[in-house]
């Protein structure tokens, strides 16, 4: 197994793709510390998985901070983040008032921003750790009615490569899993739900994506074995885009 003795917080994990990453990790043996803004998701993850709960909001510094002490006050270390924690949402650009913008920026970009920096001083103090943020693909297609979104998604792309540079002298890489169109809860409550036999068209693997087919590229970025491999991006969207 990938990951034995190997503590790994998961944001957004109550649901969708985050309980996945959950799911994977823990079947590769790591701790799993499942945190949600929905506690009673975080809490049947981690009943599912025998690790701990957290009700937090990653927009807010002082939660961020509680996930890495909790973290700590249980566990004594932490391996891996890995941020999939976000908004998916669905607004004509004519609709996207100021506050909504600010909102969807506050969650999907400094929310990962503020769990990175909470992760990585008990990281550097080890001399080792993994960042996984989950980014998407629709930075790339320009996909419409996710304005925000969009400007959000290529800002957690700019940071990972930030944090590469900044953390890998310390033994922590940072890499980005960006997701195809994939049916968690989120994308099928929203009017995305209609556009999966679109995708599928332009996609080399003619099927919709799964929650489960993200977890894998995100296991192996947040096993020691990737550890040459930082600043990057793994688009996991069954070849729609070729970047
Ligand atoms: N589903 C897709 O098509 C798709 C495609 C590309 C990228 N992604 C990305 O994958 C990740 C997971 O998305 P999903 O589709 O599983 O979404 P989802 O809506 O099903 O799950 C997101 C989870 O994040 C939680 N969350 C939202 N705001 C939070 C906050 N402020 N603090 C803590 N938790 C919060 C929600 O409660 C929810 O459990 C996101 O980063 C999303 O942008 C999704």
């Amino acid at each position: 197994m990938k990951l034995e003795g190997r503590v790994a917080i998961v944001t957004g994990a109550a649901q969708g793709i985050g309980k996945a990453i959950a799911q994977k990790l823990h079947a590769e043996g790591a701790a799993i510390v499942s945190v949600d803004l929905q506690g009673e998701g975080a809490d049947a993850t981690a009943a599912e998985l025998g690790g701990i709960g957290i009700q937090a909001d990653i927009s807010s510094e002082a939660d961020a901070e509680r996930i890495a002490q909790t973290t700590l006050d249980h566990h004594g270390k932490i391996d891996v983040l890995v941020n999939a924690a976000a908004i998916v949402p669905f607004v004509p650009w004519d609709e996207v008032d100021f506050a909504y913008w600010r909102k969807i920026i506050s969650v999907n970009l400094d929310g990962a921003y503020l769990v990175s920096r909470a992760v990585e001083k008990p990281m550097r103090e080890a001399g080792y750790g993994r960042i996984v943020l989950i980014s998407s693909n629709a930075f790339y297609a320009g996909t419409p009615n996710m304005g925000p979104y969009l400007a959000a998604k290529g800002g957690v792309i700019g940071l990972t490569r930030a944090l590469a540079t900044e953390l890998g002298k310390y033994g922590i890489t940072a890499n980005s899993v960006a997701p195809g169109i994939t049916r968690s809860e989120g994308c099928l409550a929203t009017p995305h739900k209609d556009s999966f036999d679109f995708v599928q068209m332009l996609q080399a693997i003619p099927r919709h994506g799964l929650p489960a087919d993200i977890a894998p590229a995100v296991a192996f970025l947040a096993s020691e074995e990737s550890g040459w491999v930082t600043g990057q991006v793994l688009i996991a969207d069954a070849g729609h885009i070729r970047d």
